[in-house]
């Protein structure tokens, strides 16, 4: 525990640039006393004594202006800068190296027990008022904008704002190698996709995009299902028709005269 708490100690220098020395951060962060408070409180909270965890929980709260509930689980080098206004609820589930600002709430869309809580990945940043909501995933590195709210999953990478949270920007690598895939697909059923962007907010662009990946995880499927026929001596894929565009189709009844 007290590794972890230097550890959220030094990870401050990194982040914060008006951070000058460890015994000022001591000292002066309620992000990192409000850790500290939690690193116990969860401590006691999983050996079973709910009650102190709750106490402690509640006396950080009243010191730092940040509520998080003992049973939060949360990772390495966390930090929350300036802190008042924070909220994590108890299912949570923190990865490394997370940064949030004030105000943020990690919270619940129901009043059912379970996890009801966000699971936010490695290395994501949650802006100042941003509120993420319900059992969803932030994915690693994603960040998220000040006052956006979030109610659906995040892919990694991705950079999220407003209300609701859209995505206005997604990581490059996954995007390429995706968008790549995407335009061989639209080529093979004669789609003329220029102009579609990874990072294009057009809910119809969406649309297409998502059915783009849908026929593409059903063209592999079918691969797969010919090899396996194949190799049990059943052969029904041999030659598949030719899929042809919609001007090919109308091309002999005009004629060409227009
Ligand atoms: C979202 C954020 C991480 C920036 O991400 P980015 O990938 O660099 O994005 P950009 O700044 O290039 O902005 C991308 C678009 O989102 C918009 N945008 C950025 N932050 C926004 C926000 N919080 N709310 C709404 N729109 C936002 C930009 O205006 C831009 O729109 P445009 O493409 O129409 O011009 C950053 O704006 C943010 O909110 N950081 C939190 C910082 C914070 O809370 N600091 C508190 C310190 S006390």
């Amino acid at each position: 525990m007290f590794q972890q708490i230097s550890e959220d100690i030094r990870s401050v220098f990194a982040r914060d640039p008006a951070a000058r020395s460890s015994v000022e951060v001591f000292l002066t962060y309620p992000g990192v006393h409000a850790m500290i408070f939690h690193r116990m409180a969860h401590s006691l909270w999983l050996r079973g004594w709910k009650l102190s965890a709750r106490l402690l929980a509640m006396v950080a709260r009243g010191i730092t202006g940040i509520e998080i509930h003992p049973g939060a689980t949360i990772g390495r080098r966390f930090f929350i800068d300036h802190g008042m206004g924070v909220v994590i609820g108890e299912t949570a589930e923190i990865g490394d190296d997370v940064t949030l600002y004030h105000g943020v709430t990690l919270g619940g869309t129901s009043w059912n027990k379970g996890k009801r809580h966000p699971t936010v990945g490695n290395g994501v940043v949650v802006g100042a008022g941003a509120k993420i909501l319900g059992p969803i995933s932030v994915g690693e590195g994603a960040r998220v904008g000040s006052n956006a709210v979030v109610t659906r999953p995040v892919p990694p990478g991705a950079t999220v704002v407003g209300i609701p949270g859209r995505i206005v920007r997604r990581e490059e690598e996954h995007g390429d190698e995706r968008e790549q895939r995407r335009r061989a697909m639209a080529e093979k059923i004669g789609f003329d996709a220029y102009g579609m962007t990874p990072d294009m907010p057009d809910p119809i662009a969406n649309s297409i995009r998502a059915a783009l990946d849908h026929l593409q995880a059903v063209d592999e499927k079918l691969n797969d299902i010919c090899v396996a026929m194949q190799k049990a001596g059943i052969s029904i894929c041999e030659e598949m028709p030719e899929l042809k565009n919609e001007l090919d189709v109308l091309e002999p009844q005009n004629g060409g005269n227009t």
